[in-house]
């Protein structure tokens, strides 16, 4: 390659790098100086001398989110064929195309490529008005959830260190926001009214925006994900909700993140231990057990036990919690007795003839697709593998 060279003059040049690095200091030391002070300084969590965000580079955390949810990538195109998304490539189409062709006429009907009508019909013929108002009343909290998950993980994104650990916050970030547009597509193809959110969700949901530093991290990846990852549990083995263990397979990942992120930056004794975090992380469970009561009626008709799958979840989210190193203000077992006590107590005054159970080792996720993505995230094994 031949530059035509022009010439500058080098006294020119050596008093404007001397300029940049005089401002460069002082711009420097100023932010250094309020950063130490606590008045802000530097926003960005950035290392430009290194190249690489504060906390290193951490290819592991971004291997195990990043690059195994890209690799574990879904396309909505493909998997709900009913919803407005096209996002396919071109060699996806023409991968689906040659799928379909090569399949005999009985097995392309069974991967019917549904039309936004025959979806809804499908509906229609598989569930009563009231088994889809139930379904909608428990699918739409976490519609609502999907929303605050996408607010949530943005808002993480100044809060980890490292690059993996961004390159990790960004893909749930990405997943979310899929989350939101394909779950509320899915929600309105019922036909039945959405509700809004309750107040229990409410509570939850905002208590997780506004938690402070980490324990977003808690409300969000280790509480609210549970419950949805719990929820989709429950309901990706019924006709036309296949595409929820799409979504089950992200969450668990997401509830997976905490832990894999503290693996590299373990959290402090003071930040696991401090009354005041511990203290917001109980009040950010609180609204959860409401919630289960609310929702008692809409579980009943399609044929679950609210309290069992409220024992589901809080077994899964005080494991996790456990692992990742949340305390909560009393140890694990306590509190999951406690609740169980309040659950056998409410159920003893509305329920006749109620006996007594253990509803914290029930068991409301449905499937062996399912059973086999919890048992990698809840067994005892660390988190999950790259
Ligand atoms: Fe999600
Ligand atoms: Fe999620």
């Amino acid at each position: 390659m031949h530059f035509e060279k022009l010439s500058v003059d080098p006294k020119v040049t050596r008093i404007n790098r001397r300029v940049e690095a005089i401002a460069n200091r002082a711009l420097r030391g100023w932010d250094g100086l309020k950063g130490k002070a606590g008045l802000g300084g530097r926003r960005a969590a950035y290392d430009d001398a290194a190249y690489e965000f504060v906390g290193g580079a951490r290819d592991a955390l971004r291997k195990k989110h990043y690059d195994k949810s890209l690799r574990l990538l879904w396309k909505a195109e493909q998997v709900a064929p009913w919803s407005s998304f096209r996002d396919a490539s071109e060699v996806e189409r023409a991968l689906m195309d040659a799928a379909e062709r090569g399949m005999t006429a009985d097995e392309r009907a069974a991967r019917a490529r549904f039309s936004s009508q025959e979806f809804r019909d499908l509906l229609d013929r598989e569930y009563t008005p009231a088994e889809k108002r139930a379904i909608v009343a428990i699918l739409s909290k976490i519609g609502h959830g999907e929303a605050y998950a996408w607010l949530v993980s943005a808002s993480m994104l100044n809060e980890v260190q490292s690059t993996g650990a961004r390159a990790a916050v960004t893909m749930q970030i990405m997943e979310e926001a899929k989350h939101f547009v394909v779950l509320r597509e899915l929600v309105q193809a019922f036909g039945v009214p959405v509700p809004r959110q309750s107040a229990w969700e409410y509570l939850l949901l905002e208590g997780c925006l506004k938690a402070r530093g980490l324990n977003r991290f808690f409300g969000m990846n280790v509480l609210v994900e549970t419950i949805a990852l719990s929820l989709f549990g429950v309901l990706a083995d019924k006709p036309g909700l296949e595409v929820l263990n799409f979504f089950h397979l992200d969450e668990s990942r997401h509830t997976a993140l905490p832990d894999n992120y503290f693996r590299e930056f373990p959290m402090s004794e003071r930040e696991k231990r401090n009354l005041r975090a511990r203290l917001e992380r109980l009040l950010l469970v609180l609204p959860a057990l409401p919630l289960v009561i609310f929702l008692e009626e809409e579980f009943a008709e399609i044929g679950v036990d609210a309290f069992d799958f409220g024992g589901s979840v809080l077994r899964k989210a005080a494991h996790l919690a456990d692992r990742a190193g949340f305390d909560l203000l009393l140890p694990k077992d306590d509190t999951l007795a406690m609740i169980n006590r309040l659950f056998n107590a409410y159920c003893a005054a509305t329920r006749e003839g109620h006996q007594p159970r253990d509803f914290m080792v029930a068991e409301t996720s449905q499937g062996e697709k399912v059973a086999a993505v919890e048992r990698e995230i809840f067994g005892p094994s660390p988190a999950i593998e790259a």
